[in-house]
Order: C-alpha cells, then sequence, then structure tokens
C-alpha cells in the first residue's frame, strides 16, 4: 500500500513533463533544439510527412535549402487559430525575408494532409510532401544527404510576423525500414448440416448450414468472404456474384458450371459440369472449394467428420 502511494506520488509530480511529451506514433526525430523546436518525420514511398512542434501558440516554421540566412529557403509556416489549421508553402525571396507564398511566385502549393493542434503552449503542424515537387520554390529533399534547415517561431499567428525564436541545422532523412506484421491465420471449420462454424477458435451461429449437392458443400459465400475480408457483391442483372481479395477477383453466375477468375474462364469443377451456384430457399449458395481455392485458402474435406476445412493464406 505505501509502494502505491508513493508510485501515485511520483505520476503527480513527474505528469506535468510527461504531458509535454507527444505521442509521435512512427515518427522519427530529424532535429531538436531544446524543447522549443522539434522536427520529426517518416518517410512513405516518395513523400516525407513531417511534424514540427514549436514552443509557441503563434507560428511554427521549417526553411529547407537556404543558400544564406533566410534567402531561399523553402519555407513552411503553420498555425493554429480555434482548432483550425493553417499552413503555407513559402519561399524566402530575401536574405530576411520577405517570404511570399510559391504560389505568388509562379509556383505550387506542394504541401499536403495538413494537421495540427495547440497543446500545453506548443503548436504542433504535420504536412506531407513528395521528396521532388517539381516546382522550382521548394528544395528537392534527398534520402541518405545532408539538408540544411532553418526553423523559427513567432508570438502571432499571422504569417507575415517577426519570429521571436528562430535557429539553423542540418539533417539527414533516412528510409527506416518496413516492419511488417506477421499474417495472421484464418481458420475457418464448417461442418455439413450444422449451423455452427468456427473462425479460428471462436464459434460464429450461421443462418443457413452447409449442404452437399452433386458431391460438393456449398455455403452462402458471406460466412467464408467475412472473416477473409473479401468483399462480395452480387449484379442481380447477370445474376452473378463477384468475390474479391487482394488482387484476385473470382466471378460466379448462378446455374453455370464456368467461373471467371482474375477474368479468366475457370471450370468450376472439371470433373463434374452439374457443380453450379444455386439460389436455394432464397439464399445463393456457391461451392465453396472452387471460391476458397481461388482466393488463396487450403481447403480440406474430413469426410467421416463431415467437416471442411479452410486455411488462409494456405
Ligand atoms: C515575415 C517573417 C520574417 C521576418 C520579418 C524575418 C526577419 C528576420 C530578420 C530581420 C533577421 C535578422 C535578425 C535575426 O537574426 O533575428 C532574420 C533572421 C533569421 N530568420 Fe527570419 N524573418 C521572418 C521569417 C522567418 C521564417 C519563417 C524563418 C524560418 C523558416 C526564419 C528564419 C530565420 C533564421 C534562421 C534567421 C537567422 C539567419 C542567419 O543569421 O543566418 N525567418 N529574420
Amino acid at each position: 500500500m505505501k509502494r502505491l502511494i508513493v508510485l501515485f506520488l511520483i505520476s503527480i509530480i513527474f505528469l506535468p513533463i510527461f504531458k509535454i511529451s507527444f505521442s509521435n506514433d512512427d515518427y522519427t526525430l530529424a532535429f531538436q533544439s531544446g524543447d522549443r523546436f522539434k522536427l520529426y518525420y517518416k518517410i512513405v514511398n516518395e513523400d516525407v510527412y513531417f511534424r514540427m512542434e514549436g514552443k509557441t501558440l503563434g507560428y511554427v516554421s521549417i526553411g529547407f535549402e537556404p543558400s544564406q540566412a533566410m534567402k531561399d529557403a523553402d519555407m513552411v509556416i503553420g498555425y493554429v487559430v480555434k482548432g483550425n489549421v493553417y499552413a503555407f508553402d513559402a519561399y524566402s525571396t530575401g536574405l530576411y525575408g520577405p517570404h511570399p507564398e510559391d504560389t505568388t511566385l509562379g509556383g505550387k502549393t506542394d504541401i499536403y494532409d495538413i494537421k495540427g493542434e495547440e497543446k500545453d503552449g506548443f503548436t504542433i503542424i504535420e504536412f506531407r510532401r513528395p521528396l521532388d515537387t517539381k516546382d522550382k520554390y521548394d528544395a528537392v529533399l534527398k534520402i541518405d544527404k545532408e539538408i540544411k534547415i532553418i526553423w523559427a517561431l513567432a508570438n502571432d499567428d499571422n504569417f507575415n510576423a517577426r519570429h521571436y525564436d528562430r535557429g539553423s541545422g542540418v539533417i539527414v532523412l533516412k528510409r527506416q525500414s518496413v516492419i511488417t506484421p506477421p499474417v495472421q491465420k484464418v481458420v475457418l471449420k464448417l461442418k455439413i448440416g450444422d449451423r455452427t462454424m468456427y473462425v479460428n477458435d471462436s464459434q460464429r451461429v450461421i443462418d443457413v448450414s452447409p449442404v452437399i449437392i452433386e458431391g460438393r458443400t456449398l455455403l452462402p459465400i458471406r460466412w467464408i468472404a467475412e472473416p477473409l475480408g473479401a468483399e462480395v457483391g452480387w449484379d442481380g442483372n447477370e445474376r452473378k456474384v463477384t468475390v474479391n481479395l487482394s488482387n484476385t477477383k473470382v466471378e460466379l453466375w448462378i446455374g453455370k458450371n464456368i467461373a471467371k477468375l482474375n477474368g479468366k474462364d475457370a471450370p468450376i469443377d472439371p470433373n463434374n459440369p452439374k457443380v453450379v451456384p444455386v439460389i436455394k430457399d432464397g439464399r445463393t449458395l456457391l461451392p465453396v472449394r472452387f471460391v476458397a481455392e481461388s482466393l488463396g485458402c487450403s481447403v480440406e474435406w474430413d469426410p467421416k467428420k463431415q467437416i471442411v476445412t479452410i486455411t488462409y493464406p494456405k
């Protein structure tokens, strides 16, 4: 109990410090000047996301590749007014400004996905831009190469306000290694004549139990599509079902023994032309093995227990 009280007191004392360390999800710190200015980034394909954190409730700004002082810097200036976020793609034409917007110089605005907030005395601005915007008023940001930066903070939410704090430095952008989460296997178990199915180890009650017609198991496809994350479409005119999963598209027609797999004809059951999608009691039932295998699943059939096991991916 005593220990709990001590922990509680420590957490109260340190709370204000923790409050200013914002969550930066997958951003990497590129540059920092004390706690006054921090620049984070993440690279996604040919774009870079930046996140500026400045100790001000006025504007926070970054400039890339100035030739001298502020001159020729490709700037982004952002601020928040009553919850609304503003950010400008600008360019400093002079040693100490002015820094008009690129558009007024004949360039374009190349910053996107602008987000921001004011929190605990800090202004946070996030934006995305291509590494190479092809605009002559923007710097080409090269990976693994030194990039000169300048930064500034103003007390004012005014694009033309003079800074009260400013600085300069060098950053190097690196492509972060992409962490691919391990693929989660989905195992579905269905029993003929039974309305209980299993998705991995959890039970689900389905509205129609699987049936065997012409020696093949048929089932409303949504019970398979949903747990796999596949999309199902129905075209009433053509009486066609479309199932899409990642890059695979399967099209089947009621009563037709030839389906299409990624646009190419595919027999549903080469050994039995009578295996076709059917409508039974107002429900569309599809041959499970054909659809599941086409989508990249493995299908096992236990004739003794009358159980179909579908595993995705194989
Ligand atoms: C209208 C807005 C601005 C005005 C009027 C302005 C004006 C000035 C002036 C007069 C100086 C020289 C005095 C000093 O060193 O403080 C200066 C320097 C500087 N400004 Fe600005 N500035 C503006 C915006 C910006 C912005 C948006 C940035 C960054 C993106 C910036 C970055 C700097 C830096 C890094 C210096 C020091 C340059 C050096 O001495 O090498 N300024 N600015």
